[in-house]
Formats: C-alpha cells, structure tokens, sequence
C-alpha cells in the first residue's frame, strides 16, 4: 500500500512510521511521500534523511495532483494541523487515519492540538488520558475509531510531560500499528 504522511511539525510521528517500516512492523505498506503545509517542518528533513520524498503543499487541489500522480492508497495525518476540506476528504473516504492525542470523544474537537489538549485534560482531572487513531470524515476527530491506548496522568505532571508521555508511551506505538492494519487490510481488498 502507497502511503503518504501529511505533516505540519516535529514530524515525531513521521520518524515512529520510518522507524515501523525499517523495522518490519509495517510491512504492508510503504511511506512513499511526505507533504506539508509548513515549509519549516522538520519534519520535512526527517524525509529527507530517509530518502523520502518531501513536497510543501501550496493548495489542496495541487497536493491532490501529486497523490493521484503517485498513486497514493492511504493518508496519514501525523501532526497536521490544517483542516481538509470535504471534496480532498471525499476524495480519499476511508483512506485517511489520524493520530489525536487523547481518548477521542475527549480532549477536544475544533481547533485544539498540541498542548492544548493536555491542559484540558489536567484542567479536568482525568486519571487516565491516551491517543486514538480514527479515520478522518467532515467532522473534526470524529471518524471511526481504530485504535486507542491509553496512559496513565501522574500527580504533578504537567501538559508538557503529559504530552511527552503520551506520545512516548502511546503516539508512537499506536499509529505505526494502526497503518500497518489498515494498510494491510487496503493491500488484501478487504478495506
Ligand atoms: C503533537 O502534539 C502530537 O501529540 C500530535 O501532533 C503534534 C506534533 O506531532 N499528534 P509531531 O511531533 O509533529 O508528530
């Protein structure tokens, strides 16, 4: 499966993804590009180092040349924090996956990523919080989930050791298995 990862930072998921597929845990797709709506993304030179090719996304109608022109079979959001609109997600319905760090329906739709996330989930008092990987549609984080692991919120962490533990202990363990599920499913037609 012709896999594309859409990015808009650190690209921490990206390199967990490079490293899955370095590693065999997913081997039944390959990340063949990495698009970003941020031309200072590091994780534009995680590609790059990796021997995978990089493009900066001007509008989503050239973005979705390039996917058509590559024949690019699954999506995956890894950090991206734009917005897709109906007609890219039409294009590729049931085809994108997203990694939110929280245990989707919590923690938070419009607008909230990042650290943002973590401060509500402290604000609250939740013992535990996590990541999920849901498919995306029209409404924000609320496609089919597909996976979801959770981790424990420690007294006295704050949202940037929560962030920290979520994405070691949870992000990067969850999305490489997730792709690696839905990318197999895709190669086997059952998807
Ligand atoms: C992080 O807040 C992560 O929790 C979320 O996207 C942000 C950047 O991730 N998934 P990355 O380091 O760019 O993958």
């Amino acid at each position: 499966t012709k896999i594309a990862v859409m990015v808009s930072g650190g690209g921490t998921n990206l390199q967990a993804l490079i490293d899955a597929e370095k590693s065999g845990i997913i081997k039944s797709g390959e990340i063949v590009m990495v698009a970003s709506n941020k031309s200072d993304a590091y994780a534009l030179t995680r590609a790059e180092q990796n021997g995978i090719e990089a493009v900066i996304m001007t509008g989503e109608s050239d973005i979705l040349n390039i996917f058509r022109e590559k024949g690019i079979e699954l999506i995956v959001l890894a950090g991206f924090l734009k917005i897709l609109s109906p007609e890219f997600i039409n294009e590729y319905r049931s085809r994108i996956i997203n990694i939110h760090p929280a245990l989707i329906p919590s923690f938070c739709g419009d607008g909230c990523y990042g650290l943002h996330v973590h401060e509500k989930a402290l604000a609250y008092g939740v013992k535990v919080t996590g990541a999920t990987v849901h498919f995306v549609n029209e409404v924000t984080d609320g496609g089919e989930i597909i996976a979801q692991k959770a981790v424990d919120v420690m007294d006295g962490d704050t949202p940037e050791i929560l962030q920290k533990r979520v994405m070691t202990q949870a992000e990067w363990i969850l999305l490489p298995q997730a792709t690696e599920k839905i990318s197999y499913e895709i190669m086997k037609g059952i998807r």
